[in-house]
């Protein structure tokens, strides 16, 4: 038997050679099932076990070969090969199946009494003296149920009642964490019920709230409803972008054929779901002899929670040996042989004292509660954003009123409801201003928006929140010029617009209190290494509406110069990948304001990086070779013809312009077509012709 470094490094050979060969089509068809095994190999060391081995562009390497093999030779795609994730997955509405057992509920513990009445009565029920407990986190998600036939993937539902779920199979297709398959036949299962939980992590939660910001939609109270709403989608490609992941750990039903070894423990069915590649943790359980150990694991693990990439709402206990699991039993509800034990809430009463607003970098105006403090989970919380005039409406919030307020570890605390029938007659109601509370320009609200906004670009509110998202960790990432100094600095009159940044007058700053020469240094040294920054920091720092990080990434992809972006009208703004109307309109409103475009210039003359730098090139048949696509592709999916072009060493360009050589031409092709036909060096193909074009290439 191999070890797993063995194992390790066997893949890494075989991955090496595959991209060696990627332009060998026959070679890949005949080596199809390996390519696939090296994918879910690294798929596994990246989404289960957070250590890959390989560099995201060797993956996409890989990726992209068989996406080419599978194009070409369609008779040789697998329901479960790794390509099949994505795919067309529209869900028109959910059916309802049956669990193959009930998935039932936990009893709750809050406190050491009720674990040691729990051990008791686990003891007296299976005449022990003391219990080997697993312990391990409780996941605050929205809870699953997977089923593996014959080494597949057949079917995922949610919980439901318990006894029957909702059918969503291809949204849980979309989490890399699932695999489509696992090897149980090697122990003689030939059916199984897995149960576990699905989660956004705290990051991808902090993301994403600010993706629904930047779009002026409310954000999500907390990632377990983000994890939960996301698997209710009806299109599985939208729930594929939520970086979704997946705890398992339960087996719930499991059907042998032939020979087996039974599982012992509720430890080794962590190991064995582990083993056939799933996230079970294996790592964050502990095994326990006696209730005062587990006591004391329970108490050391709630200080430590907020240290967790995700969130968990307290630990569940569980018996570890499965005959004792037996014997214990269930109630209606809740098996006798488990119980969870339960954080403290991180809610707390309050009262809200009057409301504020606030004015944001697009200039939107946005209520924020100001409440008695209150200390909820270490943290002393007084400030509370109420998003817009809806929430403050739907929520029945008034000021004076009574609030319950919850604060979940790096979530932003947020307002769960306020208390009616706690008034007294003295509340009042929030009143919107009329004019902006900064530069007291008229505040307007386009129809289709949620907020007021003030209109003026100048306004100091709008120019220093710009500002402090220009430096801030995910843009340009400036340390040492946090909100205060920024708001400090603008006072002093330094700095007036982005550009200032770069022209702080070190030497009056070195005089100041609170500023040594480290530091001055230090915040020199940041500023200075900012301007490096790749140009999608630069893009997504601009703090353009409707550009965030990903749409940033396309862009600087998609130029070789920022300014290009000023030279293009909003229809081949719309030509650039994953540009609808909406961006395409912002971006031009935002590169046809002459005071952008000039601010850029500055921002270059003080060394900033407004070129893009490409990936390498690919060396191919292809190199130097242009192509864009334009209507529906019917034999091929865009990605893969694209990932085709690119691997021979072709680009892809985002319009028509005479430094295109190719347009591949599907259905429905419109004005593109009609422009190329006019550009006499562009060669046009269809679909046949191209995929003839690429076999001659290969
Ligand atoms: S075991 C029959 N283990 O908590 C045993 N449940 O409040 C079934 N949960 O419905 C559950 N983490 O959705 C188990 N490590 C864990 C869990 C866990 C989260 C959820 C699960 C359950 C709910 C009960």
């Amino acid at each position: 038997m191999a070890t797993p470094q063995e194992k390790a490094n066997g893949f890494l050979e075989k991955g090496k050679e595959l991209i060696e060969r990627s332009g060998d089509l026959a070679f890949l068809s005949t080596h199809i099932e390996g390519l696939r095994e090296v994918i879910r190999f690294h798929e596994n060391r990246y989404y289960v076990m957070n250590d890959p081995l390989v560099s995201d562009l060797e993956f996409d390497q890989l990726y992209k070969a068989l996406e080419k093999v599978e194009a070409a030779h369609p008779e040789l795609i697998r329901a479960d090969s790794p390509t099949q994730r994505v795919g067309p997955g529209i869900t028109k509405q959910f059916t309802t199946v049956q669990h193959l057992v009930p998935m039932l509920s936990l009893e709750n513990s809050y406190n050491a009494a009720d674990l040691m009445d729990w051990d008791r009565k686990a003891r007296e029920l299976s005449g022990l003296d003391q219990l080997e407990y697993c312990v391990e986190p409780k996941f605050d998600g929205a809870s699953i149920s997977l089923i593996y036939e014959n080494d597949q993937f057949t079917r995922g539902a949610t919980r439901g009642d318990g006894i029957a779920g909702e059918e969503i199979t291809l949204n849980l297709k979309q989490i890399k964490s699932i695999p489509l398959t696992a090897p149980f036949s090697k122990y003689g299962i030939q059916q199984i019920e897995i149960r576990g939980e699905v989660l956004m992590n705290k990051d991808n939660f902090r993301k994403y709230n600010e993706q629904l910001a930047e779009q002026n939609l409310p954000p999500l109270a907390n990632p377990r409803n983000a994890a939960s709403g996301s698997l209710r989608i009806k299109d599985a490609s939208i729930v594929g972008k939520r970086n979704l992941e997946a705890f398992l750990y339960h087996i719930a039903y499991i059907h042998y054929e032939g020979e087996h070894q039974p599982i012992r423990s509720h430890g080794e069915s962590l190991e064995l779901l582990w083993e056939m590649g799933f996230r079970s943790p294996v790592k964050e359980k502990k095994v326990l002899k006696g209730i005062d150990a587990v006591i004391a694991f329970c108490q050391s693990f709630e200080e430590q929670r907020d240290e967790l990439p995700y969130e968990i709402d307290g630990l569940v206990i569980k018996v570890n040996e499965m005959l004792l699991q037996d014997k214990l039993g269930m109630t209606t509800h809740h098996p006798r042989w488990a119980i969870a034990f339960k954080f403290k809430a991180r809610q707390s009463t309050s009262k809200l004292m009057q409301v504020e607003f606030q004015v944001g970098r697009t200039g939107s105006i946005t209520p924020v509660a100001k409440i008695q403090p209150v200390h909820i989970g270490g943290v002393m919380v007084s400030s509370i954003s109420l998003h817009n005039q809806e929430f403050i409406r739907e929520k029945n919030i008034m000021i004076g009123d009574t609030v319950l307020v919850e604060r979940a570890g790096d979530v932003i605390p947020y307002i769960v409801k306020s208390f009616p029938e706690l008034r007294t007659g003295n509340e009042s109601p929030v009143t919107f201003p009329v004019v902006c509370p900064v530069c007291q320009t008229a505040l307007i609200k386009p129809e289709e928006e949620a907020v007021w906004r003030c209109p003026n670009e100048n306004c100091d509110a709008q120019v220093v929140e710009r500002m402090i998202h220009f430096t801030s960790k995910d843009a340009m990432d400036i340390r040492g010029l946090g909100d205060a100094n920024i708001r400090k600095f603008h006072e002093l009159g330094w700095l007036k617009d982005i550009p200032s940044i770069y022209h702080l007058p070190f030497d009056q700053l070195r005089t100041m209190d609170g500023f040594g020469a480290k530091s001055v240094a230090n915040l020199s040294e940041a500023i200075e290494k900012s301007k490096t920054q790749p140009l999608y920091r630069l893009i997504n720092a601009l703090g353009i509406r409707y550009v965030g990080e990903t749409t940033a990434k396309t862009l600087a992809q998609a130029v070789s110069h920022l300014l290009d972006l000023s030279k293009m009208d909003k229809e081949s703004l719309q030509q650039i990948e994953d540009v609808g109307v909406k961006v395409a309109d912002s971006l031009h409103q935002y590169f046809s304001n002459p005071q952008n475009v000039e601010m850029l210039q500055r921002l270059e003359a003080a060394g900033l990086q407004l070129q893009s730098i490409k990936q390498e090139p690919i060396d191919g048949s292809l190199s130097g070779k242009t192509f864009l696509f334009t209507g529906t592709l019917t034999q091929l999916k865009r990605a893969q013809a694209e990932g085709m072009v690119e691997s021979q060493g072709g680009k892809i360009l985002s319009g028509v312009s005479s430094k295109l050589d190719y347009l591949i031409v599907g259905e429905d092709a419109g004005s593109k077509l009609e422009k190329a036909k006019k550009i006499a060096s562009i060669q046009i193909l269809d679909e046949n012709a191209f995929i003839a074009l690429m076999g001659t290439k290969e």
